[in-house]
């Protein structure tokens, strides 16, 4: 028999042998129901996440099978609340871990700890009120250059993109930045080449090994990103409290870590910031498709007059309950990547299923936020008043915009604090609609899910108000 033969009869045999296996009842994740192609081989899923659909795959599959879904050979997804929370405190699986660049979100167990403590100091509240500054003159920049746009239908998902942008800049490496003064066209494609980054994360972590393969072979074409801010950085010393400076452990000269995982962390402010603007865009999305929401925003921000600093959420509980609807219906993470039981921890039982030690665990936020059970009625719509008034199904706890456990969103509360400034801040300034003939369901059906959201340019005409 000739060789290359002997080579496609053994590998043919092993291939059908594992498929065999996977499919069987000896496989020990054999009772948890899911379909044939998901048990078979993780290919799909990189299939299913390069289309941008994996939210809806996982919603559909959900429906179909009940709370948990067999989606890998050795994964399942969970959607049952206090399912969802024992796997959000399982440790990061390879879909994060296998990276070159590892910010706070690509480590998990002990190297996670220690490094998530520096973030903390660097998102306390004492933080966050020395970031505010920045947020102000980055909001007033913001205002100035929409007005001149006054009339003309703007991108609004492209200027809340680099709003964000340069203020994350300045709170990381303490540098203003002024991508708002430049030409949208330009700071796009940058935008969108952030965005390609996690679509790369999003498809290849579904199979690491290939991804760690594909990474050994890929050309370094780029410094990692924020290296020359972090140069500038240090050669100017520290001039004000930015993240930097508490990543370095300023205060703590023995314990410096290395210069690489700052410089990482930093970069993964920057751009994890992105999520911000995706969920205002869909929030003014929403508002604007039905306009008695967009009418009730205004009048509780027209019934206030503090200066911008003084703003907080007690004091706008409509606003509020608009984005946590914008929030639920469009967390900027949809599906998220997966955890695992721990390899040594003899396995873990969620959902009365025995998942042995390896298995991978994934809590798809999109689905959970529309399920009927935990949101109805109308699970599927924008109802902030699900919020305020107790007439309506409400379960908090299957609310995980910002994920859960001990690596849930370090960045919340400044997310909050950016989301609220911001749509206050628009909506004293300016009357808002969306142009004649905006197709809003396309909109809302361009919403993909690449690990993190993205959506299409959301035109707003914008106009001074009297
Ligand atoms: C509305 C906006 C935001 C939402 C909904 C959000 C949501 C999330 C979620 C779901 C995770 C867990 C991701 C995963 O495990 O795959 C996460 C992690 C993280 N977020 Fe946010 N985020 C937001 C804004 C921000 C901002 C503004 C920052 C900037 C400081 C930030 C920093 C981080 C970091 C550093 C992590 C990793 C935490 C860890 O590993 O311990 N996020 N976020």
């Amino acid at each position: 028999m000739a060789l290359v033969q002997i080579y496609f009869l053994f590998f043919g045999t092993l291939g059908l042998s594992i498929v065999l296996y996977r499919l069987s009842s000896a496989h020990p994740l054999s009772s948890v129901p899911g379909p044939y192609i998901n048990k078979i081989s993780k290919f799909y899923g990189s299939w299913v996440s390069a289309s941008g659909k994996r939210h809806i795959l996982q919603t559909a599959l959900h429906e179909q099978y009940g709370s948990i879904v067999r989606t890998g050979p050795n994964e399942v997804s969970v959607l049952d609340v206090a399912g969802a929370k024992e796997a959000l405190r399982l440790p990061r699986s390879r879909f994060y871990t296998q990276r070159s660049v590892h910010g706070l979100v690509n480590l998990a167990g002990s190297a996670h700890t220690p490094r998530r403590r520096r973030w903390e100091r660097g998102m306390n509240a004492e933080s966050l009120a020395e970031y505010d500054e920045s947020l102000m003159v980055t909001t007033q920049k913001l205002l100035g250059y929409l007005n001149k746009s006054s009339g003309e239908a703007v991108d609004l998902c492209e200027w809340l993109n680099s709003f964000i942008y340069d203020f994350s800049v300045d709170i990381a490496f303490g540098e203003p930045m002024e991508t708002l003064k430049e030409d949208k066209s330009r700071t796009a494609q940058f935008f969108h080449s952030i965005e390609n980054g996690f679509k790369n994360m999003s498809v290849l972590g579904q199979t690491p090994w290939l991804f760690a393969f594909a990474n050994k072979f890929a050309p370094r074409k780029h410094p990692m990103f924020g290296s020359e801010l972090a140069q500038r950085r240090i050669a100017r010393g520290t001039t004000k409290r930015d993240l930097f400076y508490h990543l370095i452990d300023e205060e703590v000269p023995e314990a410096k870590p290395p210069m690489r995982e700052v410089i990482a962390d930093c970069g993964l402010l920057v751009s994890v910031s992105l999520t911000t603007p995706s969920v205002l865009s869909c929030l003014f999305y929403s508002m604007l498709a039905q306009k008695q929401h967009y009418e009730a925003v205004k009048a509780e921000v027209d019934a206030r007059d503090e200066t911008l600093t003084a703003v907080v959420a007690a004091n706008y509980p409509f606003t509020v309950a608009c984005i946590n609807e914008a929030l639920r219906l469009y967390p900027p993470t949809p599906t998220s990547g997966q955890h695992e039981v721990p390899k040594g921890s003899g396995g873990q039982t969620i959902c009365g299923q025995f998942l042995p030690e390896g298995t991978q665990v994934q809590v798809p936020l999109y689905a959970m936020h529309r399920r009927p059970e935990y949101f109805s009625p109308r699970p599927n719509d924008f109802v902030p008043e699900r919020w305020l008034d107790g007439s309506l199904d409400l379960t908090k706890d299957a609310f995980m915009p910002f994920s859960y456990g001990p690596a849930n969103c370090v960045g919340r509360n400044l997310a909050w604090r950016e989301m609220l400034v911001v749509t206050v801040a628009l909506m004293r300034e300016f009357e808002m609609e969306l142009p004649k003939g905006f197709d809003l369901d396309a909109w809302k059906d361009s919403f993909q899910d690449f690990y993190i959201a993205t959506r299409p340019p959301l035109p707003v005409i914008l106009r001074p108000r009297a």
